[in-house]
């Protein structure tokens, strides 16, 4: 279902005094103010569950990412059906720090969107091109072909489960922010291609974020965009006034 969601990527940030103070001012900030998207918070694993139990249901609690496989000898590895347990009920795969940083391949995400749509976890699968690409122009071409090759591998009621997330590499906590302009175009151009696979009631029933430097000031260009149903937001959500505006400012 295409629904507005601003999302908190904490990614390696926060001891857990910290987390729980900012938890704590953001669902405070909620309880005030009632914002009219879905919020979501991705913390570190280990926050996950004390999160939920702080958050009573205000806010939905996200894992970063999830192992490929379902259960057994990977050391370190969690599993997406330990993150369910818990009460989480989204989780980010394919960021593109995990696809560099990781080595996460097509293989690998596929896999990861499989584990998550047999537990019922949401996956917010990360798409998005680098500085290379873009300046090369051939952005819409590696958006198309993250999308073959990993997400337009399942079925269409699969499909329906999945939130989107555009996330230009360059914009990535770099500052540099795509325009409104230059964001809804990909958007546009992503509920095409899922038009193009599945059929128009699939592409406008999804709900497809942006992530790349979105804060305060920008987000409500961004979100004013009529292909672009909220954010996925690193930086500027460790910061709860900052995150606590983003989320207002999506209508
Ligand atoms: P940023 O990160 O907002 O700090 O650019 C976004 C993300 O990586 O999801």
């Amino acid at each position: 279902m295409r629904e507005k969601i601003v999302a908190a990527n904490w990614k390696m940030n926060k001891t857990l005094p910290e987390a729980i103070e900012l938890v704590q001012a953001i669902t405070f900030g909620l309880t005030q103010n009632r914002v009219e998207c879905t919020v979501v918070i991705a913390p570190p694993f280990l926050y996950m569950e004390r999160l939920v139990n702080e958050t009573r249901g205000l806010v939905d609690i996200a894992a970063q990412n999830c192992c490929s496989r379902l259960k057994g000898a990977y050391t370190g590895e969690v599993s997406a059906n330990m993150i369910v347990s818990v009460g989480a009920k989204y989780c980010i795969v394919g960021h593109s720090e995990r696809r560099q940083l990781y080595a996460e391949t097509a293989d690998v995400l596929e896999a990861k969107l499989q584990r998550c749509y047999e537990v019922d976890l949401t996956p917010i699968f990360c798409i998005g091109e680098n500085h290379a690409e873009r300046s090369e122009n051939r952005h819409f071409d590696v958006v198309a072909k993250q999308l073959e090759y990993v997400l337009f591998n399942f079925s269409a009621e699969e499909v329906a489960k999945t939130v989107i997330a555009y996330e230009p590499v360059w914009a990535i906590g770099t500052g540099l922010t795509a325009s409104p302009e230059q964001a809804q175009e990909m958007h546009a151009f992503i509920r095409q291609q899922i038009a193009a696979k599945f059929g128009q009631e699939l592409a406008d029933e999804t709900s497809i974020l942006y992530g790349g430097s979105c804060n305060a000031q920008n987000a409500a260009g961004l979100f004013a965009q009529q292909d672009i149903d909220g954010g996925l937001i690193g930086g500027a959500s460790l910061i709860a006034d900052d995150f606590l505006k983003i989320c207002n400012e999506l209508r």
